[in-house]
């Protein structure tokens, strides 16, 4: 359904991304690792048309989106969250969503199934700016949601949670991913929480591929224990 190939991004002299190639199956809960500066959010930021990539191709349902704008690849289908969260905060809970279901879908409606399906009723009210960091999360969500998206690309969506608000969290990116049957893409850098909600991941390190397969696999990779995992320099160090 999506794929890269070679996808490369540098900022001046410093190369962000090198030679990044992976894909992503229909349906699917793809994770994404790495530490602190790896490239994740540049991936998405790439992938989305923030920033054009230096070299590499991108393709989304057999078309090539290389060079697409930011609102070309949400028409098409693909949606995202940011690391820090963002809303419209002058605007109502109802208002954010429905700002993605009338960008993106051309769909008012898309809204109200939004807003149910995120249990975010009793707070539609409400100005984006007054909500807790949970609720600001899943407001950012519900507005990426209500564009219709096919794939749905997450940045570290948990950070700054408590462990119940995590499992909560889960278990939306599982109904999202279940119900509507929206395939999606997450970076977590929790190791233990990508292995029991994807079944593939992906984990860069300097900007590079040191893992691609399957996530079950991931601790017995000699590599990734030792570049993320384990001794110094490793994530359970490295990690903010
Ligand atoms: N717009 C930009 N201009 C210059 N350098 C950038 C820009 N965006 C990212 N970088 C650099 O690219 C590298 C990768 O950053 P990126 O934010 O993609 O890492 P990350 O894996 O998302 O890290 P984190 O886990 O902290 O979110 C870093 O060295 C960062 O400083
Ligand atoms: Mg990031």
């Amino acid at each position: 359904m999506f794929a890269t190939k070679g996808l490369s991004k540098s900022f001046g002299r410093l190369t962000a991304l090198l030679n990044v190639s992976f894909e992503v199956e229909e349906g699917e809960i793809f994770g994404i690792a790495g530490p602190n500066g790896a490239g994740k959010s540049t991936l998405f930021n790439v992938i989305t048309g923030i920033y054009p990539p230096s070299s590499g191709r991108i393709f989304f349902r057999g078309k090539d989106i290389t060079n697409y704008k930011p609102d070309q690849i949400c028409h098409l289908g693909i949606a995202r969250t940011f690391q820090i969260p963002t809303t419209f905060h002058t605007l109502s809970v109802y208002d954010n969503l429905r700002v993605g279901a009338i960008f993106g879908a051309r769909r008012p409606q898309s809204a109200d199934e939004v807003l149910e399906l995120l249990g975010l009723e009793a707070v539609r009210h409400r100005p984006a700016r007054n909500l807790d960091l949970y609720t600001t999360k899943l407001v950012m969500l519900g507005a990426a949601l209500a564009t219709d998206c096919k794939l749905l690309m997450l940045d570290e969506p948990m950070a700054g949670l408590s462990m119940a608000e995590i499992n909560q969290f889960l278990e939306i990116v599982r109904r999202i991913n279940q119900e509507k049957g929206v395939t999606i893409i997450i970076i977590e850098h929790l190791l233990d929480i990508l292995i029991s909600l994807t079944k593939r991941m992906l984990i860069l390190s300097d900007g590079q591929v040191l893992y691609l397969g399957d996530s079950k696999e991931v601790t017995a990779d000699r590599r990734v224990v030792e570049v993320y995992l384990g001794g110094k320099g490793g994530i359970a160090h490295a990690h903010r």
